[in-house]
């Protein structure tokens, strides 16, 4: 691999907006169950952050009949790399516009992938300020670690589906800087690519959309850091009537610990236990999973990520969660997915 000039442009994952037609139900799962702070009430949305989050907020919730991803955000590295991702999309031709920061944020540059999925880049971020009864004692820590749920310390990554996995790829790693440090082949064609901007083993992924859906949200993750965290919260979610997808289980991609849920309003959220290896060594090769070990590359405890979700539902999703689940009871590996329902039955209105 030859020297990445734009390696460490983009800090981290800042933020994501998540859209919720059931927005109380949302907001009281991120906040009741894993203690998510609300910072700000805006018309139809609030504002959270975990209680290691750095900015005024990392999820903004929005009320919206189809649950769904409105847009993510990535901090760049200065005021001068946004500039110079600016001009690496403006030499593709890639559209894109300045607007006006969000409560907490400063001027962003927005543009699309090419599956549509919104991106936003800022640098200009406000820190977040606990008031005095919130301040932790833990001086790299924002705010006190909340007497509530499970909580979890921060936003952590990102997985997107799209219809096409290598064109939302080669854009993160030529407008971003981002290095692909796994991926997975079904023969010639690349159906997922796990990819970091700094010493994470992923920062964004994205796995193809089976259904042939385009832009779509897989997942948002929170960052835990413990697996013990992973196993106290299925108990809780069990307990409390929230619907656990799979784990607790270790990803061999990644080497993650995952915990896979879906938020009362229909989006699919994970839980990180440890964020697995870390990417230090800065020419690494990418490490190419083919279908062969899948399985390990899944769940290394052999956790099975449902065929009828995991690998077909994403948000916006043209069926509710549970009507998605029983059209795609029978789907498995190698079936071509069932035909598009001709009805309008929008995720999470019955879900
Ligand atoms: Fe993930
Ligand atoms: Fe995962």
């Amino acid at each position: 691999m030859s020297e990445n000039p734009a390696r460490f442009e983009i800090a981290h994952l800042a933020r994501v907006e998540l859209l919720s037609p059931k927005p109380q139900e949302t907001e009281d799962f991120f906040t009741r169950f894993l203690g998510m702070y609300v910072t700000q009430r805006e018309g139809q949305s609030v504002y959270l952050r975990g209680y290691e989050d750095p900015y005024q907020w990392s999820l903004k919730i929005t009320e919206s009949p189809q649950a769904g991803m409105d847009h993510f955000a990535m901090r760049t590295h200065s005021a001068e790399a946004l500039d110079r991702r600016e001009k690496s999309l403006n030499d593709a031709n890639v559209d894109r516009a300045w607007q006006d920061g969000d409560f907490g944020y400063g001027k962003t540059l927005k543009y699309q992938t090419p599956d549509g999925h919104n991106v936003s880049l800022v640098w200009e971020a406000e820190k977040y300020v606990a008031p005095p009864e919130l301040q932790s004692k833990i001086l790299t820590r924002p705010s006190k670690k909340p007497l509530q749920g499970i909580p979890v310390k921060r936003i952590d990554h990102l997985n997107l589906m799209a219809s096409d996995v290598t064109p939302v790829k080669e854009s993160f790693e030529r407008h971003l800087g981002f290095q692909t440090t796994e991926r997975v082949v079904d023969g010639d064609v690349e159906i997922g690519a796990w990819m970091s901007s700094n010493l994470l083993a992923h920062e964004v992924a994205c796995m193809r959309d089976l259904t042939g859906g385009r832009g779509k949200l897989h997942h948002v993750a929170f960052y835990y850091g413990n697996l013990q965290h992973n196993v106290d919260a299925a108990e809780m979610f069990r307990d409390y009537d929230i619907q656990i997808e799979a784990g607790p289980d270790t990803h061999g991609i990644t080497q993650g610990q995952f915990l896979y849920v879906f938020e009362p309003g229909g989006n699919r959220v994970e839980l990180f236990g440890s964020a697995g290896f870390m990417h230090l060594d800065p020419d690494a090769t990418t490490k190419t999973w083919d279908m062969a070990d899948i399985d390990t590359g899944l769940a290394i405890g052999g956790a099975k990520l449902p065929w009828e979700t995991y690998f077909t539902y994403g948000t916006p999703s043209p069926l509710a969660l549970d009507a998605h689940i029983e059209k795609f009871v029978h789907f498995g590996p190698g079936m071509a997915p069932p035909e598009p329902s001709p009805q309008t039955d929008l995720a999470g209105s019955s879900a």
